[in-house]
């Protein structure tokens, strides 16, 4: 998301961005995927040809998180682990200067605890951005308990900028759209692991029947199993409610390295097909395998 993030900012806010990625492989790939998607959004007529090389030119990658001191707005993107996130963003406090506004694109771990790392807690907050960003119109701006006014008004401006349309939430598990949609794509996995149809059905159902892009469980692949995993257990450890708690089926598929899109395996199988095409079905029906 990190990379979908930068793309934005420099493609349709004009901004410099700088990506750091503690990865060489990340970092050596980085800019020929941006270069990628803003193929896609010139086809699509989203973008001028010569916007889209400018933008790419507007896009420096660096594996020294120096390279952000001087930088208005930092934004976290390491995965949904509190432990890499509070140590990352204990590095950031120790390169941003007095002024820098950090975010984190957390989708359910309390900001509240990512900004007690840091002198300025009130130049803390949330910026939940969705996937595929460049295509995804919204940012969830979370205001936690420290987070001030001014930082506030500056990260809806931000979003605004680079063409998102913000919507503000409290700093709760899940914030807005997490905590309706993970019950519902939960409900979509337990339906599969009950057997009570085929994935392609419950998919189908949700797609033609009511205008959703994507059935559930072809949404829960591309989320990523492992993030939906984090969010829900966040969302359970916050609400105790069971319709958070992750169904058994979606553990063992996180614990047998069946992550969705990006491992190759999740509900359906991915081994041939391109990141962007549809998923093709395994040969399974119902139930785990
Ligand atoms: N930049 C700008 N625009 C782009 C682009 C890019 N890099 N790539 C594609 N587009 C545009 C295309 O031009 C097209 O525009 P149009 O509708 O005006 O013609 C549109 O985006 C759709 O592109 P495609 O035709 O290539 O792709 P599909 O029609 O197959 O749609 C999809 C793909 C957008 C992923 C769609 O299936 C979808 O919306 N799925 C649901 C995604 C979703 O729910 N995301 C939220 C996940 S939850 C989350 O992220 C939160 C986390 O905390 C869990």
């Amino acid at each position: 998301m990190g990379l979908g993030i930068a793309e934005t900012a420099a493609a349709v806010g004009g901004l410099q961005v700088v990506v750091i990625d503690v990865d060489p492989d990340q970092l050596g790939s980085a800019k020929e995927k941006v270069r990628a998607s803003l193929g896609r959004a010139v086809k699509g007529g989203k973008l001028a040809p010569d916007d889209g090389d400018d933008a790419l030119e507007r896009i420096e990658v660096s594996p020294d998180l120096q390279a952000v001191s001087a930088a208005d707005l930092v934004i976290e993107a390491v995965p949904e682990n509190l432990e890499l996130k509070l140590g990352v963003m204990g590095e950031i406090e120790s390169v941003i200067n007095s002024s820098t506004i950090v975010a984190s694109n957390t989708s359910s771990i309390p900001i509240a605890e990512l900004a007690a790392v840091f002198e300025r807690p009130e130049r803390v907050l949330g910026l939940h951005f969705f996937a595929p960003v460049p295509v995804m119109r919204l940012v969830e701006v979370v205001n936690a308990l420290d987070t001030s006014e001014a930082t506030v008004v500056a990260a809806r401006e931000f979003a605004e900028r680079i063409g998102k349309r913000p919507i503000m939430t409290k700093d709760r598990s899940g914030f807005v759209v997490n905590m309706l949609l993970v019950p519902y794509l939960m409900a979509g996995v337990r339906m599969y692991e009950e057997g009570f149809a085929t994935r392609e059905d419950i998919d189908e159902g949700m797609r033609l029947g009511c205008g959703h892009p994507m059935g559930p469980l072809t949404l829960c692949d591309f989320i990523g199993l492992d993030v939906l995993y984090a969010v829900c257990d966040s969302l359970y450890e916050e609400f105790k409610r069971a319709e958070y708690a992750p169904p058994p089926l979606l553990k063992r598929m996180v614990a047998s390295g069946r992550l969705g899109r990006k491992s190759g395996r999740g509900f359906y199988d991915y081994a041939d097909s391109e990141r962007s095409q549809p998923a093709k079905p395994m040969s399974a029906v119902v139930g785990e395998r």
